[in-house]
């Protein structure tokens, strides 16, 4: 069924509360919820058309589909925060439209331009304001945006025809527990190649992350270290999040890789660390066999937030940073300063709330 857009925008105001849906607020995990309404677009003959609102959460799409067989497909994770004015924030999503559109182009997909990228969000939340977090319970919406390689073809060779969509999931803590650190262990396996794909956020170097992120649970970690796939010396990322850690003398330093996801949280950490917490930041090296060097670490990214890392176990050796069960000073004010800017507690730097 299709929804007219205007017939489904709704504004959250005292004289038109919108009637939540009954969930338990509270203990949203980061587990699939079927929302109202999602957005779909199609591209064609080199132009995408007018998209539009569905409330079908399947896809049919034709069996050849380069999606299926050949891995073309990109994602983005974004999240709406609601403020207690009333007011919804999206946080950077111009910065989530330009890394779409560099997903894109690295698998010869067309890019979706930023205007339609963000008038989509903005759709999907409106749709959907009943499934929004309300401020407080520390919830938001998460928004799932992808490109898809869909039509008839069988040879290895960019598709016919794309699709754009976008729907929502209204989340908690992508690490249970929420701002509680959580214990990682070093992979030997490579996330990326050093010339890969692994500055794009595509779904092959996720699917390649299933088996080590499964090998770390098994053996009691949240998810695993990756080190850099050229010497194997240095931290690349945790898990489907960035790296940062606070060392001695109180620098911000996060790893400067090509190979690496650019995370707009990591960005975002960066200036804030410089501009509200008066810390020096630095994007280097930061070496397996040196954690000593640092007194607290995080991992960050739009689904983990910010989740302090208790310690990290690189073979026979466990390193803890400030904790296992206690999240340290510098994480925590990070982590107040950042969710302050997100749900319109604290002034944004310009031009990060739409
Ligand atoms: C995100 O942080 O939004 C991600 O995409 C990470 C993961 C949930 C895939």
């Amino acid at each position: 069924t299709d929804i007219s857009e205007t017939s489904i925008r709704k504004t959250e105001t005292a004289a038109n509360p919108v009637q939540k849906a009954d969930i338990d607020w509270a203990n949203l995990g980061f587990s699939y919820i079927r929302t109202d309404l999602r957005y779909i677009a199609h591209w064609k003959d080199g132009a995408w058309d007018a998209g539009r609102l569905t409330e079908d959460n399947v896809l049919h799409i034709a069996e050849g589909s380069t999606a299926v067989h050949y891995g073309q497909q990109c994602f983005e994770g974004m999240k709406a925060y609601a403020c207690a004015d009333g007011s919804v924030n999206l946080f950077r999503p111009d910065m989530n439209a330009a890394r779409m559109q560099r997903s894109c182009d690295r698998l010869l997909m067309p890019q979706v331009p930023e205007a339609m990228f963000i008038d989509a969000c903005k759709q999907v939340v409106a749709a959907n304001l009943r499934f929004l977090p309300p401020h407080g319970t520390g919830g938001s919406l998460y928004l799932r945006p992808y490109v898809i390689g869909v039509g008839d073809n069988i040879g290895v060779r960019t598709a016919p025809e794309f699709i754009f969509a976008v729907f929502c999931v209204p989340v908690g803590p992508y690490f249970k527990g929420g701002l509680a650190p959580v214990n990682f262990i070093v992979s030997e396996y490579d996330r990326a190649a050093p010339n890969g794909t692994g500055a794009a956020k595509v779904g092959g170097n996720y699917a390649a992350s299933l088996l080590p992120n499964q090998e770390a649970h098994a053996r009691g970690f949240g998810d695993c270290v990756y080190l850099d796939p050229e010497t194997h010396t240095k931290i690349e990322e945790v898990g489907s999040a960035n790296f940062f850690a606070i060392t001695h003398d109180d620098r911000f330093v996060t790893p400067k890789s090509p190979s690496i996801l650019a995370s707009i949280t990591r960005q975002s950490l960066l200036v804030l660390a410089r501009d509200r917490l008066g810390m020096d930041v630095e994007e280097g090296d930061v070496f397996i066999d040196n954690l000593s060097a640092y007194k607290e670490a995080g991992a960050c990214g739009t689904a983990a937030v910010i989740t302090p890392i208790g310690g990290i176990q690189n073979g026979e050796e466990f390193h803890v940073f400030h904790s296992e069960t206690e999240t340290g000073p510098v994480v925590r004010r990070l982590y107040e300063e950042l969710t302050g800017v997100q749900f319109g507690e604290r002034e944004a730097p310009e031009g990060w709330i739409v």
